[in-house]
């Protein structure tokens, strides 16, 4: 009797700890995830992932892999930003699953291009990329609509011109995407693009897919 009552306590311990990130299937627990968006994420992100502010990005409709992939990334140092390795660090990775689906689930409202004739050339980029500097079509990889290709192409369509242009840049210069280890392949393609991008491409470009949906 007396073991059956213990066996019983830890039965429900075990599915507790395991109820604060999984299910008890085992699957990524996505009702729990929503509360850790209110409280962790939607300050700066939105409750639904569409972010208020061009200084963060909006992560609504981004493959769950992605999402999840990324917030890796910072906790393991692949992808440097102070304020998201803090809050990835305070995650586990069935945590960092779920909220990859969560975000996954939200509807991305996208955003108007602010400059017209800057995103008209960047256009041309976006769908030929330059011959004659070797800059790939960005079509080919996140898409016409620039809504990606899950799991590995982000979506692009939508998101702020300015951290378009931010990631852009930290590609170039190699702060994203070249990791040292080299754990960091998917970056890495990117990092090798934007390589060959001047500045000008990389603002023209910015700009067209912030007006993309
Ligand atoms: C204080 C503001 C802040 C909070 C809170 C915050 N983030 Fe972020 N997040 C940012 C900023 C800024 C970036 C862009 C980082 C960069 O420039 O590399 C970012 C980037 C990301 C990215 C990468 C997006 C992409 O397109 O590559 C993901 C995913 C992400 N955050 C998820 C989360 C999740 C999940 C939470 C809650 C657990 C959260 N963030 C909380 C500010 C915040
Ligand atoms: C060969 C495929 C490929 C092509 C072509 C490509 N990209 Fe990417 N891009 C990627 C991959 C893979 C990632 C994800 C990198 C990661 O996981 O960190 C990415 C990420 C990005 C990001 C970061 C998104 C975010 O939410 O942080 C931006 C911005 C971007 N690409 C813009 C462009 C632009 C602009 C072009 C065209 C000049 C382009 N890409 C062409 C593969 C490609």
């Amino acid at each position: 009797m007396k073991f059956v009552l213990r066996s019983a306590a830890i039965l429900a311990i075990a599915s507790f700890s395991a109820g604060a990130s999984e299910n008890i299937d085992g699957k990524p627990n996505v009702a729990k995830a929503s509360q850790t968006v209110a409280q962790l994420c939607s300050a700066c992100h939105g409750a639904d992932g569409n972010s208020a502010s061009p200084a963060n990005p909006s992560i609504a409709g981004q493959p769950a892999e992605y999402i999840t992939g990324q917030l890796m990334n910072f906790k393991g140092g692949v992808r440097n930003n102070p304020v998201m390795a803090g809050i990835a660090a305070t995650l586990s990775s069935e945590d960092m699953r779920a909220l990859g689906i969560f975000f996954s689930q939200q509807k991305p409202k996208g955003q108007v291009a602010k400059d017209p004739a800057l995103a008209l050339s960047g256009q041309k980029i976006y769908r030929g990329g330059n011959l004659s500097t070797g800059v790939p079509a960005c079509a080919a990889c996140h898409l016409p609509g620039g809504v990606g290709i899950p799991p590995r192409y982000p979506r692009i369509g939508g998101q702020y011109a300015e951290y378009v242009y931010a990631q852009l840049k930290a590609f170039k210069a190699g702060e994203r995407g070249m990791d040292k280890e080299d754990k960091d392949a998917n970056g890495k393609v990117m990092a090798q693009i934007a390589a060959k991008m001047s500045e000008r491409e990389m603002q023209a470009v910015a700009q067209y897919v912030s007006g993309l949906r």
